[in-house]
């Protein structure tokens, strides 16, 4: 049997622009009468995302019950409390709140309420089953609201793996630029890295293919100018509507062709330091990988570059791909993330573990980079991003 050599999907039915959350109950209402809405303990309170959502899923007849224990990097932990709760209610959808961890989680809770083993175990067995799950999102930056992955940390390992079975895409996506229009400028300067970073990679993985080349270049014409305006500007809603758009776009292209060697160094990471912000990790860890891979992908930073507004002037290809790594410094250095792993208070002695972690738990992110990657090689990463 022949294999095809493109092969893309992704049902996710997306609602997108200002105000359109108020359509929450309509859309909730297709597929159960008892929600479960998972979320975390604080922000979507402080903004009153939380109580909007309630309200609007209430005046449309629907039962809910709020599991509010997410943590920033989740744990399996907390995705078994949530299934718990979700089989106890008898919820027949659950609906994710919040940025890129409370959308991840409410995908493992709808697989785990399914089951009735612990959520870790279908790291090793596919799921086949979950229950619907919608997405809100309040950060534009994970692309979790569109796409089938979920993230999560095992807090006695501290691996933090990813996983994505196609039972787990959610069935809608609410992206309201309103809703994201709340996230300080920190959170939205660290998920904002993350969707470039999406971009970066999905476009120039081994997996890459027309498909997710075509969203990565549309999510970094939008990126280009908004991060920092959205940044500088928080209720500017049409930089807001640009990023959600930009976060959307770059969750389809890493759902066709995945991540590499940022993602895979950065998920040990914060899997061994939970309170480093994945974005945060990320931007430590770009440049030093930009120029790891910089032989292989100089054409494709060329043409980022000219997506991105970088003035090419007479520069010759390996002057012109520099500047690009250039204003991603700048860039990063313009909404406050020019960090280094000691910033972020990475130990230098977990180094060699961060590395070793990268391949077993980020396996093929590590496999998907365009250039091979050996663990010393990681180390050697590690090492200039300190
Ligand atoms: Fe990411």
């Amino acid at each position: 049997m022949p294999t095809a050599e493109i092969n893309v999907f992704n049902p996710v039915r997306i609602h997108f622009g200002n105000g359109i959350i108020n359509m929450a109950g309509e859309i909730a209402k297709k597929y159960s009468g008892v929600a479960l809405v998972v979320t975390g303990g604080e922000s979507m309170q402080k903004t009153g995302a939380l109580e909007r959502l309630l309200k609007i899923l209430k005046d449309s007849g629907i039962k809910t019950f709020v599991y509010d224990g997410i943590t920033p990097n989740p744990t399996c932990d907390e995705i078994d409390e949530a299934a718990k709760m979700a089989r106890e209610k008898g919820a027949g959808l659950v609906i994710g709140l919040g940025g890129g961890s409370p959308m991840d989680s409410a995908k493992a809770t709808a697989v785990a309420a399914k089951g009735n083993v612990p959520v870790w175990e279908y790291l090793k067995n596919p799921a086949k089953d979950a229950l619907p799950v919608i997405t809100v999102a309040s950060t534009s930056g994970s692309g979790s609201e569109v796409n089938r992955y979920s993230v999560m940390t095992n807090p006695k390992t501290c691996e933090k793996p990813g996983f994505g079975y196609e039972c787990m895409y959610p069935k809608e996506a609410i992206i309201d630029p309103e809703i994201t229009a709340t996230m300080p400028p920190f959170v939205t300067a660290s998920t904002g890295f993350d969707v470039f970073v999406h971009s970066l990679e999905a476009s120039a993985g081994k997996a890459a293919n027309v498909f997710s080349k075509a969203y990565s270049l549309q999510a970094f014409h939008l990126l280009k100018n908004n991060l920092e305006k959205a940044y500088n500007e928080p209720e500017n809603l049409e930089a807001r509507g640009k990023m959600a758009l930009a976060s959307a776009f770059a969750g389809l292209a890493i759902n066709i062709s995945g991540v590499g060697i940022i993602h895979g160094l950065e998920h040990p990471v914060s899997g061994n330091y939970p309170k480093v912000a994945h974005g945060a990790g990320l931007a430590a860890l770009a440049a030093p990988s930009l120029k790891y891979n910089f032989e292989t992908c100089k054409r494709n930073y060329m043409l980022i570059a000219k997506h991105m507004g970088v003035k090419r002037m007479d520069k010759p290809d390996d002057e012109y791909a520099l500047a690009f790594i250039e204003k991603i410094g700048d860039m990063l250095k313009a909404v406050n993330l020019g960090l280094r792993l000691k910033d972020l208070g990475i130990e230098r002695e977990k180094l060699p573990k961060i590395a070793k972690e990268a391949f077993t738990t980020m396996k093929f992110a590590m496999e998907n980079n365009p250039v091979t990657v050996s663990e010393a090689d990681a180390l050697k990463i590690l090492e200039a991003s300190y």
